[in-house]
């Protein structure tokens, strides 16, 4: 057994918090982040030390299958929160708002966020946004309710930009990926989350900002990495280059399987059996 900083690889690590992840940051201590839909997995999860799981709305794409993120149900998201939270409850959740949970009206956006904490249990929600969020993040934060901005690359604006597309390529682009995380980060923002850009576009983001920063193809300057679960994992058949894989898991659960079938069409798959009560007298 290996210990990584406060981690104890395969065992147990002392609870994360958002002030314990804004003290890393600090210390230039950096942590992990991955996404995270049920609680079984999520308990794997935290027994390896992952210091925050983000129930994205990649959910969408992973879980139910569906094409878009922008496709999220919010009910169905809120339910895989409340489970990632049970598998693990001494792990920073954080709850990602769907798509049009929050952008049509700040107090529906206030109350779905709020649901987020109280029914869900999540410690933080996330929300993509640009400077134009700030008043929104301001009331959010006034309310007593943590914030992470997602800026630079924001995947529920695919129909917008007619894909997925990265930010801040040049440099007046990347003064508005700054601009938008410091209006942010001022309004009250308690982290930012900054996908898909060069990393010296995320270093400045981070060099600038006084809350912790998490990256997602963003190069390694953030004091948190978070990539989604099913690529790292490798369960998709093709997986996007923002991570390299940690494991080939897809192929190694159709081998199970394959067993099963196998082991099915020999009758001989163990297990508990009944047997007969012996008859009343
Ligand atoms: O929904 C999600 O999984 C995300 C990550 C890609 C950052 O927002």
């Amino acid at each position: 057994m290996s210990t990584v900083g406060s981690i104890i690889e395969g065992g147990s690590r002392k609870p994360t918090t958002l002030a314990s992840l804004a003290g890393m940051a600090q210390r230039g201590e950096a942590f992990a982040c991955l996404t995270c839909y049920d609680a079984a997995t999520a308990r794997w999860l935290e027994q390896a030390g992952v210091h925050l799981l983000l129930v994205g709305d990649t959910a969408a794409e992973v879980v139910l299958g569906l094409p878009r993120t922008i496709e999220m149900p919010f009910e169905v998201l809120l339910a895989l929160t409340a489970g990632v939270k049970r598998g693990a409850p001494s792990t920073v959740v954080m709850g990602d708002m769907p798509f049009m949970t929050y952008q049509a009206s700040p107090d529906a956006a206030i109350e779905n966020a709020g649901r987020f904490l109280v029914e869900a249990k999540a410690d933080i929600v996330k929300l993509e946004a640009d400077a134009s969020f700030a008043p929104l993040v301001r009331r959010m934060a006034s309310a007593g309710i943590p914030v992470c901005a997602h800026v630079g690359s924001k995947p529920q604006h695919v129909a917008l930009t007619s894909g997925y597309r990265a930010q801040g390529r040049t440099r007046a682009d990347a003064d508005r990926v700054l601009a938008d995380a410091q209006a942010l980060e001022e309004a009250g923002a308690a982290m930012l989350l900054v996908e898909a850009v060069p990393s010296e576009v995320a270093d400045e983001v981070v060099s600038r900002a006084a809350v912790p920063g998490i990256g997602i193809g963003a190069g390694t300057a953030c004091h948190g990495q978070v990539v989604v679960l099913h690529d790292v994992m490798g369960l998709l058949e093709k997986t996007p280059g923002l991570a390299q894989p940690v494991a080939n898991l897809g192929p190694a659960i159709r081998e199970a399987a394959m067993q099963w079938v196998r082991r099915v069409a020999e009758r001989d798959f163990g297990g508990k059996t009944f047997t007969m009560r012996e008859p009343e007298a």
